[in-house]
């Protein structure tokens, strides 16, 4: 590292994350634009502690804004594009984005209007999602993502979404945070798609930021929920990746350091960070990890300090 200094990026201590955006994206030009807007989900794998990096890492102009492994999509909600394209494969998580985007206030009042104690959320949790109507659905959906333990997404063989409660669970956002990212969202064309078809119309001028799952060496069934990737899918990913970069388009990915999808995307410019890493809950349980970020045309802005 050039500087010598070493930061792990994690919550030990929690970082501030809050103005960066101020200098990169092409973002509209409203006052209220200066300010991140966190996002309305907390996601199992968020890049939430890695934002200013992203963020100093991402082109300054762009045509198109693309991230098709969206979660809660922080660094969209971070850098606040005027156009961008919105995907994920899961279907709870994109249809309450929808909602989020038509519906900010109702659904705030619908999710808050929810019982927050234990046997409330056992009991919401129940629930046939099928059984309510798209606004109740997604309330459902953002409650129980605030509420479950770490922002974990998981479902059994049936579809069931069976994540317990949480201990630590954060509360839901205020009826102005949902309207804030409704507004951040009305750039922002969804897309309940495979990555793949997402970033297909992708091409010369746009910037790409893919956060897949990190690989495991099973398919992914449905019983784990969604968040599995497969070694198979990693290479499908690799070579989509170096399609989009002959497109023309930027591409910034971040991932697990993992020697096997270096060695499929050469030519790329590779930035090392630690971070935290532990789905355990407890503080004491979380290790420190590397993790990369990879990024098909040289960055405008490098954070030394921040970069191993
Ligand atoms: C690591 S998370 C993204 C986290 C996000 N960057 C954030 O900060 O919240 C990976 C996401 O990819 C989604 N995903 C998994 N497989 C996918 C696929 N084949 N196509 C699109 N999205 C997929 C998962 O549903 C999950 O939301």
């Amino acid at each position: 590292m050039a500087d010598g200094s070493r930061r792990v990026h994690g919550s030990r201590p929690r970082s501030t994350t809050a103005s960066f955006a101020t200098s990169v994206g092409t973002r509209s030009k409203s006052p209220a634009d200066s300010v991140w807007t966190p996002p309305v989900f907390r996601w199992a794998g968020s890049k939430r502690r890695l934002i200013p990096i992203l963020a100093g890492l991402s082109p300054e102009q762009f045509r198109r804004y693309y991230e098709p492994f969206a979660g809660s999509a922080c660094l969209f909600f971070a850098i606040r594009p005027h156009r961008a394209v919105i995907g994920d494969v899961n279907r709870d998580l994109m249809q309450a984005y929808e909602m989020l985007l038509k519906h900010p206030r109702s659904l705030a009042r619908a999710a808050q209007a929810l019982g927050a104690s234990g046997e409330d959320y056992y009991a919401i949790r129940r629930i046939d999602p099928q059984t309510l109507d798209p606004i109740d659905k997604a309330a459902r959906f953002v409650y129980l993502n605030r509420h479950c333990f770490n922002g974990l997404y998981r479902t059994d063989r049936l579809g069931r979404f069976n994540v317990p409660r949480g201990s630590n669970m954060g509360s839901l956002p205020s009826e102005g945070h949902f309207y804030r990212c409704h507004v951040a969202l009305r750039s922002a064309e969804l897309r309940t798609l495979d990555y793949a078809e997402t970033i297909a119309d992708a091409g010369e001028g746009d910037f790409v930021y893919m956060d897949p799952p990190y690989k495991t060496t099973r398919r992914n069934h449905g019983e784990y929920g969604y968040g599995v990737f497969s070694v198979l899918d990693l290479a499908r990913f690799a070579n989509d990746a170096q399609e989009l970069r002959a497109r023309g388009a930027s591409v910034m990915i971040s991932y697990a350091e993992d020697t096997r999808l270096l060695r499929m995307l050469p030519g790329w410019t590779r930035k090392t960070v630690l971070v935290w890493r532990g789905m355990a809950g407890s503080p004491a349980r979380r290790t420190v990890a590397r993790e990369m970020i990879l990024i098909s045309n040289a960055p405008v802005q490098v954070r030394r300090k921040a970069i191993l």
